[in-house]
């Protein structure tokens, strides 16, 4: 009965993927993405969203349907492929493709998230490396995971504790330093009723979920992804779906997609929800987007990490360069510092700095990119 088991979820990377995976994840981004390349207007529409980025004028970028396909054409690529060896780097996060579990994914709805966990799954088989896995997991959290954090905690404590009247709110200039100290605060106090933050309203009802969750079993190694955004990328990633589930062999039982649309920062009661059902959040290239609204993002992380149950992982990741500033009073600060400084949040992993670098041997209709970012894997206490 067991091997019979055995042969329905274990996926053999090498018949999955051929001889390259990397090449294999392109050909699926490239055969979701196939209408968008076929647009005439692909050149101009792209140049349309880069200069809107150049202006950081995100809404611009996303609030376009029309932009939609063209941005994930262009980005989801070389970010698929970079999650794609993140989560298999870390066993504490390959632990999580193992299942049964959920993963919440906030602002994903390109579809980079999708596809690099997706084909990490492949490697994650649940039945046979069930052992092996958990024991490098343990390892990572003890070896690699903890000497590095010490190493930076320090780093990042000495800096902060230069600045503690503006983390302990003792710089009274503005707003921002008092929502920093309520951050902490609410950290404990996760049963506080949701409210919106931006007026004094309850948040609205819950998001409008566009995929239902199945009513059926909840299957043992079934992973659930739950892709938050807040716009309707649906026309993407229903054909995304269907081609990961072809290309990389990942039926039902397996894989189970979700879509939830709403604006993170209303902070609605059916995002709280989902965090609290999550075994892992991630934020991958989006937070600095959302701390274009500071306030309402520091409230929006504090009411995350009280949300989110003990034992689960937050992952971060975004541009390790300028764009990650958050100013603070007069002072510039990495957007993970704030993180890093909640007490009910234990480092995992950290890495200021690291490349993603795409092989020149890959073929992609587009000029891959190299991506220097910082990672962050938290866990909640
Ligand atoms: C730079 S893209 C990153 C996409 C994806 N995470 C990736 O790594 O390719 C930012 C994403 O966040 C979404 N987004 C921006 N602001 C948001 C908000 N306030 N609430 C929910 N999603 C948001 C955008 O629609 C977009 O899909």
């Amino acid at each position: 009965m067991e091997d019979k088991k055995k042969t329905v979820i274990a996926n053999d990377p090498k018949k999955v993927f051929g001889r390259s995976p990397d090449q294999h994840i392109l050909n699926v981004v490239k055969e979701s993405c196939q209408e968008a390349f076929n647009l005439p207007s692909f050149d101009t529409t792209l140049q349309t969203i880069k200069s809107h980025f150049f202006d950081r004028n995100y809404d611009a970028v996303f609030q376009n349907p029309g932009h939609l396909p063209v941005y994930s054409a262009r980005y989801a690529p070389s970010r698929a492929l970079c999650y794609y060896h993140l989560f298999l780097e870390h066993p504490v996060l390959m632990k999580t493709l193992e299942g049964p579990s959920t993963i919440l994914c906030i602002g994903s709805g390109a579809g980079s998230e999708l596809v690099g966990i997706s084909a990490a799954m492949v490697h994650a088989n649940p039945v046979l490396k069930v052992k092996k896995v958990k024991k490098s997991a343990d390892k990572e959290q003890s070896t690699k995971g903890a000497a590095k954090t010490e190493v930076h905690a320090e780093a990042g404590a000495e800096q902060m504790s230069k600045d503690t009247s503006v983390i302990k709110g003792n710089d009274t200039n503005g707003a921002v330093e008092d929502t920093t100290l309520g951050m902490e605060k609410l950290a404990v106090t996760s049963s506080e009723p949701t409210q919106d933050p931006s007026t004094d309203a309850p948040a609205p009802a819950a998001a409008v979920t566009k995929t239902k969750p199945k009513k059926s079993k909840v299957n043992k190694h079934q992973v659930t992804i739950v892709m938050q955004d807040y716009v309707d990328w649906s026309p993407i990633l229903g054909p995304m779906e269907s081609v990961i589930r072809s290309r990389m062999v990942l039926g039902p039982e397996r894989l189970q997609c979700e879509t939830e649309i709403g604006n993170v920062l209303d902070l609605s009661e059916g995002l709280l929800e989902r965090v609290a059902k999550a075994d892992l959040i991630t934020f991958m290239f989006v937070l600095n987007e959302l701390f274009q609204d500071k306030k309402r993002t520091m409230l929006l992380v504090a009411k995350i990490v009280a949300a989110m149950p003990s034992g689960a992982h937050m992952l971060v990741a975004d541009s390790a360069g300028s764009f990650s500033n958050l100013k603070v009073g007069d002072r510039t600060y990495m957007v993970y510092m704030l993180l890093d400084h909640l007490k009910s949040l234990e480092i995992v992993y950290q890495d200021d700095a690291t490349w993603y670098r795409c092989p020149p041997s890959l073929t992609y209709p587009l000029k891959l990119e190299n991506m220097r970012h910082f990672v962050r894997i938290y866990r909640k206490l």
